[in-house]
Parts: C-alpha cells; sequence; structure tokens
C-alpha cells in the first residue's frame, strides 16, 4: 500500500497564495463586471528590460544552430553569468564572493524550500513571524515540527516581528541552529541596519548556528547604509548562505532565474561535531536533483549587468518603488499606521482593529482590490494586510481611489 508522507496532513489545506488565488476568482466568477486590482502576490506586471530581451533573443538564436546549440549545461550555472553575479553584486561591494561560490537556479522560492533538505532531521529552528510561507511549510513537510496548534507549529522557535520590537526579530533566547531571516524583508517591508545584521552573525558564530539569509528585494533599497548582502558584514561567509532572485529585481517571476551563495568558508557539522563543507554539499545536491537554468535565460540574466541592463533595471524598480510612494501617501491620508514601502516593493499596514481576512474580504467586495492577508504570513501578522507595489501606476492609483472610497 502506498502512504502518504504523514507530515503534509499538518499543513494548512493549501499554499497562501493558492489560498487566495481560488477566493479572488471565485469572487470574479460571481463579480464579471469588477475589474479586479491585483496588489496581493508580489507578481511584477512591466515587460523584461530590453537589454535582457535582447540576451534572451541571442540565446535563441544560438539554440537553433548546430554550432552554437547548447544541450545540459552545468548545475551550478554558466561561468559567464557566475562571474557577473560575484563581480556585481558582490566584489563591487566589498563583499568577496568567489564566481564559484554562486550556484544560479531557477529562483529563491525554490532554493529557500530546498536548502533544509541538506541539514539533520533534529535541527532547532528560529523562524520570523510573520514570515514567507515556503521557509515554515517546507520545513513541517520534512517533519521536523509537530503539529499545528493556535496558529503556531510545534517545535519551531518563533521569532516574533511586531510593532513593539520595529518589526525586527531578537536574537532568541535559547540557542538554535538554523536561522532564517529576510531582509528587506518580505512581508513587512521592513530592512535591517549593519550593526543590527552583525549581531545575528555573531551570534551564529557563537553558537555555530547557520543563517538562510533571503535578499530577494535587495535590489529595492536606495539608503545607502544599509546593507544588501549579508556578506557586506564581517564574518558573515564563514556563517551565512544567502538567496538571491531576478524576479522582482528584473521583471523575472515568469522567466525563473535568481542564485544562491554558498561560502566556501561555510562549515556544518556532523554528529561528532567534525566539520562538513556546506558548498560540497549544496554542489552535491544540486549536481544530483537540478540541471541547471536554460541557456537563454541565463543568457537574458547575464544581460542584467551590461551597462544598458544596470540602467533599465534601476528604471523598472524606481517605478515600482514611485507605486509604493503612492501607496505609503494614500494609506497615511487615510489614518492608517504602517511599515515598509520605501526600500521595498511590499507596505504592512496596521488594520486598526480589523481581523486581516475580514479585511482583505472587505478590499476585495467593496473596491475590487486583493492584498494579502496578514494573518497567512503568521500569528504576528494577525490584523495586518501587506499591500504589493507590484502593478501599472494607473492601477495603484485605481486602487487608492477606491480603497479611500470603501473605507469611507
Ligand atoms: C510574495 O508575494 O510574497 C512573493 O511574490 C512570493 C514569491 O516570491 O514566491
Amino acid at each position: 500500500m502506498i502512504k502518504a508522507n504523514k507530515h503534509y496532513s499538518k499543513l494548512n489545506a493549501s499554499y497562501l497564495f493558492s489560498d487566495i488565488a481560488k477566493r479572488v476568482s471565485k469572487f470574479q466568477a460571481e463579480n464579471p463586471n469588477t475589474k479586479i486590482i491585483r496588489l496581493g502576490i508580489g507578481d511584477v506586471t512591466r515587460a523584461l528590460p530590453d537589454a535582457c530581451i535582447k540576451g534572451f533573443q541571442q540565446g535563441v538564436a544560438e539554440m537553433a544552430n548546430d554550432t552554437t546549440f547548447k544541450g545540459y549545461g552545468p548545475e551550478q550555472g554558466y561561468p559567464f553569468l557566475r562571474d557577473m553575479i560575484a563581480k556585481h553584486d558582490f566584489q563591487a561591494r566589498g563583499a568577496d564572493i568567489a564566481p564559484d561560490e554562486v550556484f544560479v537556479s531557477d529562483g529563491a522560492k525554490c532554493d529557500t524550500g530546498n536548502f533544509q533538505e541538506i541539514f539533520a532531521q533534529d535541527i532547532t529552528i528560529a523562524i520570523p513571524d510573520p514570515v514567507y510561507p515556503v521557509y515554515l511549510d517546507t520545513n513541517v513537510m520534512a517533519g521536523r515540527t509537530g503539529k499545528f496548534i493556535d496558529g503556531r507549529y510545534e517545535g519551531i522557535v518563533y521569532l516574533e516581528c511586531t510593532k513593539d520590537n520595529n518589526f525586527l526579530p531578537k536574537l532568541p533566547k535559547n540557542p538554535v541552529d538554523l536561522i532564517y531571516l529576510c531582509f528587506p524583508n518580505n512581508p513587512t517591508g521592513t530592512t535591517i541596519t549593519k550593526s543590527e545584521l552583525k549581531k545575528w552573525v555573531d551570534y551564529a558564530k557563537e553558537t555555530k548556528a547557520l543563517i538562510l539569509f533571503d535578499a530577494a528585494y535587495e535590489a529595492f533599497i536606495r539608503d545607502d547604509s544599509l546593507p544588501c548582502s549579508i556578506y557586506e558584514i564581517q564574518g558573515a561567509k564563514e556563517v551565512a548562505v544567502e538567496f538571491r532572485s531576478f524576479s522582482k529585481t528584473a521583471g523575472f517571476t515568469g522567466t525563473r532565474c535568481g542564485y544562491t551563495v554558498v561560502p566556501k568558508e561555510c562549515m556544518i557539522f556532523d554528529d561528532n561535531g567534525d566539520k562538513i563543507s556546506l558548498h560540497a554539499l549544496w554542489h552535491r545536491r544540486q549536481s544530483t536533483k537540478f540541471n541547471g537554468v536554460s541557456y537563454p535565460v541565463q543568457k537574458a540574466a547575464e544581460a542584467i549587468y551590461s551597462e544598458e541592463g544596470r540602467i533599465q533595471i534601476k528604471a523598472l524598480v524606481s517605478y515600482y518603488l514611485k507605486n509604493a510612494e503612492l501607496i505609503r501617501l494614500a494609506m497615511s491620508e487615510l489614518g492608517f499606521n504602517f511599515v515598509g514601502g520605501d526600500n521595498s516593493p511590499y507596505i504592512w499596514i496596521d488594520g486598526n482593529g480589523r481581523d486581516s481576512w475580514e479585511f482583505f474580504d472587505m478590499l476585495l467586495k467593496k473596491a475590487g482590490v486583493v492584498c494579502t492577508p496578514g494573518a497567512g504570513f503568521g500569528k504576528c501578522g494577525q490584523g495586518y494586510i501587506r499591500i504589493s507595489a507590484f502593478n501599472s501606476r494607473e492601477n495603484v492609483e485605481e486602487a487608492m481611489l477606491r480603497m479611500g472610497e470603501a473605507l469611507k
């Protein structure tokens, strides 16, 4: 008899964004004349930058000719892309990352979800609350938690991020082995300073823990004093893995490309406390389970780092940041407290005592606007909604007008 992985039964019936998509489709079917504006899932709406299109087309053209055709590529990514990433995203900011420490992938969702596979079953995991659900759900699937009781999985150390701590997690009171951090944060849009981030790096070094640092939204940082990478912090290469994505940076949500940095200094431990290279383990995992990102997509990603590509990417991100500014302005005028949206595409709004899902339903029904209920990101998200700046200017302006009317 074929049996199911029993840990799946601990999960909520569906993934947060699938659940929202179902509710929105149902509403649309019942209200076919409503023009719904989606400010829920962070999905980009603007075309790929011209430089990326040219890179993509060049890649496709090469695939059309026997002499330039590419079959299987290196699982870790082509050197032309890994070199660009190491040079522009890290070395240019003083972080000494080598091209062979970069593992190109089809996106940060897969990598942040898959990475937990290479750790022991009985590790203690610290996860922020609220949080991007992938970190938590994938550890539930792997059997590292107990049951879901009163909004929390047994066995997880939750790092509460609330208005009382400015949505910045505090160091855990008891030792943990694995720590997930995300800055600029999804869902709250908050950022972390170098000195705050250093506390986490120092903590991980002292306790032999590992930090999984999700920097998928670093391109939205416009305050030069903030770290774009954890490797800007001294010592981080020994204790941190970093995830990056071209999805929001360059409009690649449908194109699929990102990468993970696993420094060679980064060590984990066996049962005897002997060191094991994390780089070697991730290399082993990827070469067994992953066959690389398609060649034309990697050519499109390479073009991000060309001179014209860098200008176009900056303009693309600025467009969404302007949307975020309009959302912040509208929320201020409506009298809401919020964080995020200045160095981030997400605005985290306190619903003034409203239940998250009720607020979500009200905005959908009365304004035809989709947001993300904060409670979907964890217990501490209850009472909040997240608004994403990823849409056209016209739609954001229209959505803010409609929300103003609905909330009168
Ligand atoms: C989000 O809306 O939180 C993100 O778009 C989800 C993702 O990147 O997978």
